[in-house]
């Protein structure tokens, strides 16, 4: 399939959490393509290494929940590229569970990276794009974050979190020209929906596979979605196409979800 260029991202630098794989390798690549450098920071420093050689960028060890780590691995990143333009916070993790059997330690883990580690890394990334004057943020939420998921409840309140933060720093950083914005991805294929649909069939008692029929059943545009569906609307999000766009929690869900 043919990507469309934006010649102006040619050249430019950006920060990949969570790219060692699935939804954040996606964006490395299709960033990659545009012509941008690349620093994934990632807990997976091998996974992170392999998908940095494949595209000539680096790699950098990560723990998005502690606000030292960030700190480290995003003032490296910005030495080894020699700035940052872009920052891509898409490292997250899920756990499934009944909501009247999730343990405080499940509820630690799914905000502490997924709504902490959204805090931190946009906080310090925002900190130097505000010195600079310029930069542009896109977090990784969830069709989690607009609509409750079953089974999911811990992790749909961290997501619904990173859409309020979202907005919220949207609105601060807009006056100093800086743009933030989340993608909300559907049901896609990666290492995350494979331990889904383990966990989700052992808890309702049914097959993996009827549990993926119903993920399609769901989705007007019928089938599982792709990390490269998601990827190429982040790709847009970091252009001048989406200038006039901040504060947006964008739906890429072959249609799961329209509002
Ligand atoms: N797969 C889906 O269906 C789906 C749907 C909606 C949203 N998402 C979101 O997309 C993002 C990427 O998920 P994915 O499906 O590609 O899963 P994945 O498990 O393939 O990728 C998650 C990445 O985050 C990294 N990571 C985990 N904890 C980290 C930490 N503390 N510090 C730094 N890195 C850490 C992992 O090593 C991994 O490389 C997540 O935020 C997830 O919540 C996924």
């Amino acid at each position: 399939m043919a990507h469309p260029k934006f010649a102006e991202l040619e050249g430019k630098k950006a920060i990949v959490t969570g790219g060692a794989t699935g939804i954040g390798r996606a964006i490395a690549l299709a960033l990659a393509a545009q012509g941008i450098k690349i620093t994934i920071c990632d807990i997976n420093p091998d996974a992170a290494n392999t998908v940095a050689q494949s595209i000539g960028g680096h790699a950098l060890e990560i723990d998005v929940r502690k606000r030292p780590s960030v700190d480290e691995a995003f003032a490296q990143a910005v030495e080894i590229m020699g700035g940052c333009d872009i920052l891509i916070a898409n490292a997250g993790v899920s756990t499934m569970q009944h909501a009247l059997e999730i343990t405080d330690e499940e509820w630690d883990f799914n905000f502490d990276v997924n709504t902490r580690g959204i805090f931190l890394s946009n906080q310090i990334a925002a900190r130097k794009f505000v010195a600079q004057g310029h930069g542009t943020i896109v977090n990784t939420a969830s069709l989690a974050a607009k609509v409750g998921a079953p089974l999911l409840a811990h992790y749909s309140a961290s997501k619904f979190a990173v859409l309020g933060w979202t907005q919220a720093l949207a609105r601060e950083l807009a006056p100093k020209g800086i743009r933030v914005n989340a993608v909300c991805p559907g049901f896609v294929k990666t290492g995350m929906q494979e331990r889904e649909i383990l966990w989700e069939a052992e808890l309702r008692g049914v097959t993996p596979e009827r549990v993926m029929e119903d993920y399609i059943a769901q989705t007007p545009l019928g089938r599982i979605e792709t990390p490269e569906d998601v990827a190429d609307v982040v790709v847009f999000l970091c252009s001048n196409s989406a200038r006039f766009m901040t504060g947006q929690g964008i739906n890429v869900t072959g249609g799961v979800y329209m509002t």
